[in-house]
């Protein structure tokens, strides 16, 4: 008798007396679904002798902790099924299979995707002195995991904020009256976004600067004149002061009371223009965002260009001015441009092989929706 022989005789002996636990397998092994969504897991037990006949099929969660009310368990033991998935649903769940010959496992993995919870703290409103620190924390639960921001409502100024291990937080190291509003904390991922908001409250000083502007928000044209005009209350009256955010006020203003005038606003005046009110309590500022549209400003690169028949031709027409910019491309005194011409949508023209006759005079028009400038460039093509 040989010996692989020998070894399958007795191999066969100790698995036909001890039998074989269960072979079993589960399907699918992880599962991804939405919140309120229903999902079902089968445990598969293969036969392999009748040892291996399973006496009792059973689902747990991994962690031993009981099944959830909505996950439910088929007949026979075999089917696992999630009904309306709710987030506490999401982990490993396990199936069991006991036989005469042993106890097998295996494990199967949910996950529930949900929209953001936030929550705030403290949760407001909250009502502080000035002067004050105040910082106020949002955190915020979701799958996947959700990224956190704060605004402030009405307002596109910057927040000083601070993100550290799932908590945003909004931070005043010395709260200002003018700070007293809204704050909205935004939590985002694929399932949803959600918001949570908290009121500030600044005590003011009886008399204490209250300062507004009109408007708080402006798009003007090239070369327009704009007004801004600031209101402001307070006991003493308090001292109106303009000023422009991180720039100086433009040359061409006049500052009569609370009234800002820009003469002939060009694109460089875009900003914000700050209204200070000042009185011997405090001060109070207010803010006006300022976009100036222009038309666009075009040139084309080469300004003169030199080719050889055969030789490539690239143009490129290049515009400032508000976006969106649409560019034409012509040639002056001919009806159109060669057939083998190629535009771009950001203005380039090319001709991958130039002839003697697509020489001449380019020219580009740039336009918006303020207007239209045109540039030109002389091609050159002599062998
Ligand atoms: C407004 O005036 C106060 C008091 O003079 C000053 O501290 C503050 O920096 C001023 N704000 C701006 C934007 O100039």
């Amino acid at each position: 008798m040989d010996l692989s022989r020998g070894a399958l005789i007795l191999f066969s002996l100790i698995y036909s007396v001890a039998g074989q636990a269960p072979v079993i397998s589960v399907e699918p092994r992880a599962a991804t679904v939405r919140k309120g969504e229903s999902v079902s897991f089968r445990c598969i037990v293969k036969l392999t002798d009748s040892n291996s006949r399973p006496l009792e099929v059973q689902w747990k969660k991994a962690n031993n902790q009981a099944l959830p009310d909505n996950v439910k368990v088929g007949p026979d033991g075999s089917v696992l099924t999630v009904v309306n998935a709710v987030p506490g649903n999401h982990g490993q769940y396990r199936c069991v299979v006991s036989s005469a010959a042993g106890r097998s496992t295996a494990n199967v993995m949910l996950t529930v995707k949900y929209a953001p919870k936030v929550r705030l703290t403290p949760s407001g409103p909250l009502r502080v002195r000035k002067g004050e620190a105040v910082s106020v924390e949002c955190r915020a639960q979701g799958r996947p995991n959700p990224t956190l921001s704060w605004k402030r409502q009405g307002s596109t100024l910057k927040l000083v904020t601070a993100e550290e291990n799932d908590v945003n937080t909004i931070k005043f190291p010395a709260i200002h009256p003018d700070d007293s509003g809204v704050y909205i904390c935004l939590a985002e991922n694929t399932e949803g976004m959600t918001e949570a908001k908290i009121e500030i409250i600044v005590e003011r000083e009886p008399g204490s600067p209250v300062a507004s502007v009109t408007p708080t928000e402006i798009t003007a044209v090239e070369g327009h004149t704009v007004i801004i005009e600031c209101q402001a209350s307070g006991s003493p009256p308090p001292v109106i002061t303009w000023s422009k955010l991180r720039a100086p006020l433009p040359w061409k203003h006049t500052v009569n009371g609370g009234v800002l005038t820009l003469t002939s606003v060009g694109r460089q005046d875009s900003g914000q223009y700050i209204c200070n009110a000042t009185n011997i309590h405090g001060y109070s500022e207010a803010y006006s965002d300022m976009e100036v549209e222009t038309p666009p400003y075009t040139t084309i690169l080469p300004d003169q260009v030199r080719l050889q028949p055969g030789d490539a031709l690239q143009l490129q027409c290049l515009a400032h001015g508000t976006h969106p910019i649409q560019f034409t491309w012509s040639r002056v005194g001919r009806p159109s441009l060669s057939p083998t011409a190629e535009l771009t949508n950001d203005g380039k023209l090319l001709i991958a092989k130039v002839k003697q006759s697509d020489s001449g005079t380019y020219k580009c028009v740039a336009t918006n929706h303020i207007g239209s400038t045109e540039a030109t460039t002389r091609v050159i093509i002599r062998a």
